[in-house]
């Protein structure tokens, strides 16, 4: 059986299920948070340390600007109404992309990440303005400033991942069948899910179906 310490996700098909069920794309998001409380509960279940949610890629700023209100003011009430009780359950909260939203939800995620910084039941990290290619030319350009000799150890610690395992699984429910610019370097062994369903209708009996799934496979690594 394989060892399991790195979920990602990326949550894909929001506004198709909104505009299905409610006719509202916006409506879509705010069912996906649901989901994202069953994962999170499921995830502790099954005894796994870390957790990648991909919520908010560099190209998600082409969508409309009231989605994009819509969205960061989902993530703002969620950040209010549950970051203690996220904290009381000895849950860590990690932002991995670029903090350049509003002075308020900057320092909404800032004080969630400080105020549970120290916290060992489960690592969540947020993949928030998150992008892999700015990543590695951002890692590179550390490389080089630093003078550092250019191999994957000095590269990877310039990654905002780089205390985290690599995804062990990485699901996309939504039935689409691509990356979209999600940890492209730390995938490169990961075992990959692609789900029919939409984001909001995954649940946690999808999610174990997955994992007994994983647990199975053989993985080589190279090896044979
Ligand atoms: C994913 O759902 C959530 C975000 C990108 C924030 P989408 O909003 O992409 O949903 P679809 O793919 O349009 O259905
Ligand atoms: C990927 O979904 C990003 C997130 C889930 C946050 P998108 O819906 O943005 O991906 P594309 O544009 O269809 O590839
Ligand atoms: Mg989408």
């Amino acid at each position: 059986m394989n060892p399991l310490n790195h979920v990602a996700i990326i949550m894909d098909g929001n506004g198709r299920w909104g505009l299905k069920y409610k006719n509202s794309r916006n409506a879509g998001h705010k069912a996906g948070l649901h989901t994202v409380e069953k994962i999170i509960k499921e995830t502790i279940n099954q005894k796994i340390q870390y957790l990648t949610l991909y919520a908010f890629s560099t190209e998600n700023w082409k969508r409309p600007k009231a989605e994009i209100s819509y969205l960061f003011s989902l993530l703002e009430t969620f950040l209010i109404r549950r970051i203690d009780d996220l904290h009381r359950q000895n849950i860590k909260l990690k932002i991995i992309g670029v903090k350049n939203f509003t002075i308020k939800l900057n320092k909404l995620l800032s004080s969630a990440e400080k105020k549970t910084s120290k916290n060992s039941k489960l690592q969540i990290n947020l993949a928030l303005n998150y992008g892999s290619k700015f990543e590695l030319i951002n890692a590179i350009k550390n490389m080089i400033k630093k003078k550092d000799k250019i191999n994957e150890t000095n590269l990877i610690k310039y990654f905002q991942t780089k205390d985290i395992p690599d995804p062990d699984i990485l699901i996309r429910t939504g039935n689409t069948k691509r990356l979209s610019n999600f940890l492209l370097w730390q995938i490169a062994y990961s075992e990959i899910f692609f789900e029919k369903k939409l984001w909001p209708s995954f649940n946690d009996q999808d999610y174990k179906r997955v994992i007994k799934k994983y647990k199975t496979i053989k993985r080589n690594f190279g090896n044979v």
